[in-house]
């Protein structure tokens, strides 16, 4: 291929994305600079996160600027460097942009994975990438679960939420999951072995908080809580005494025109003497030497199981990015933008 096409920021979303927001435009492929190298990228990961780096908003990144490759973490191969570590065909990971070619080394950053110690490499974005990294950390260095006690995850049925109530049940916990319609509420219980579903669509806070109330009798000692919104709302009606909640997301807001829709029972954090964390993966890089050793540990013996959502084609970013905001992504939502 002789072309760079990039899927490039047009102008800011205001609300829920659309077509216009973005361009799909073509540039020179890159040379690799002196120590450098250039990844063809064949993966992207389709983040939640992404919405919120476009955005010229305080973050822990600064905005993608408007006519610059949409950020994402891409999976690749080396195609051409002038680096002695890395060989061409070597498979990489960075966080990059949706286009098919990406500068590494002086000036980007590439890590080299390896595709036989996993049974896809796609897998280094799912379960042992940053989804598996976020469940385990927010679960159990945040929520810091205790087994017996009950475990409450939204956003239950995606990337992140199906790993981390497995992960509480792992370490013998009561999970109960909230996710969006019927049939992500089977797959909760059948693929992920929560203890109980709740759909949350079409519910106000009060029906449920009554839900969840009946499915967890006894309180809720952990939220992971990736919505916010009325999920969170409902969530912070359950606390038990010295309850934790750890703010993963809030993806229910990131589309919100009006602004931040706030939560609205925090008077329950005083009255539970709970706490609630934010927290962002990459906080616990000392850590992932054990992460990946416990994810990859639970992969092998068949105790974790992570669904996959991937579509082709960099024609289709924007419609594949818009999945996470419907809810039609079935597991990790990734892009395949190139051969592998
Ligand atoms: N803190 C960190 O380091 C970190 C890292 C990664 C991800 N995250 C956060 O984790 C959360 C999940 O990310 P993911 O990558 O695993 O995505 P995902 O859960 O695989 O996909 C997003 C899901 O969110 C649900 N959703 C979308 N809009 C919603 C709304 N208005 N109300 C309720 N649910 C809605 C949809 O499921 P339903 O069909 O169930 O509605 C959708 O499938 C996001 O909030 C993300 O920002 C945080």
């Amino acid at each position: 291929m002789t072309r760079n096409r990039q899927f490039t920021l047009a102008r800011r979303p205001h609300g829920m994305p659309v077509p216009e927001d973005f361009a799909l435009i073509e540039t020179p492929v890159p040379e690799p600079g002196p120590g450098g190298t250039v990844v063809r990228n064949v993966y992207v990961s389709l983040d939640p996160a992404i919405r919120g780096w476009l955005d010229d908003k305080p973050s822990y990144m600064p905005p993608v600027e408007i006519g610059a490759p949409v950020r994402a973490s891409t999976i690749g191969r080396i195609s051409a460097s002038n680096d002695p570590a890395y060989a061409v065909g070597d498979w990489v990971m960075g966080l990059n942009g949706i286009e098919d070619y990406s500068l590494g080394g002086a000036g980007g950053f590439q890590m080299k994975i390896d595709p036989t110690l996993v049974p896809s490499v796609t897998n280094y974005m799912s379960i042992m990438g940053g989804a598996g990294l976020t469940a385990y950390f927010g679960l159990l260095r945040v929520g810091k679960p205790e087994a017996g006690q009950t475990v409450l995850v939204s956003g239950a049925a995606g990337s992140v939420g199906s790993l981390a109530g497995q992960i509480a049940k792992i370490h013998g916990c009561r999970a109960i999951g909230i996710a969006g319609g019927a049939e992500k509420g089977r797959r909760l219980i059948e693929a992920y072995g929560y203890d109980a579903a709740i759909d949350y669509r079409g519910k106000s806070v009060e029906q449920l908080a009554a839900e969840i109330a009946s499915a967890a009798p006894d309180g809720v000692d952990v939220v992971f809580e990736n919505v916010g919104g009325d999920v969170l709302d409902a969530a912070l009606l359950n606390l038990n005494h010295g309850a934790r909640v750890a703010l993963c997301g809030m993806i229910s807001e990131y589309n919100s025109a009006a602004g931040p829709v706030g939560a609205r029972n925090l008077f329950q954090l005083i009255v539970k003497s709970a706490s609630m964390s934010g927290f962002i993966a990459t906080d616990f890089m000392a850590e992932i030497g054990q992460a990946y050793a416990d994810l990859g540990r639970w992969l092998a013996e068949g105790r974790l199981v992570s669904h996959e959502h991937i579509d082709e084609g960099i024609e289709n970013a924007f419609p594949a990015f818009l999945r996470l905001f419907e809810g039609t992504n079935q597991g990790k939502m990734i892009l395949k933008i190139g051969e592998d």
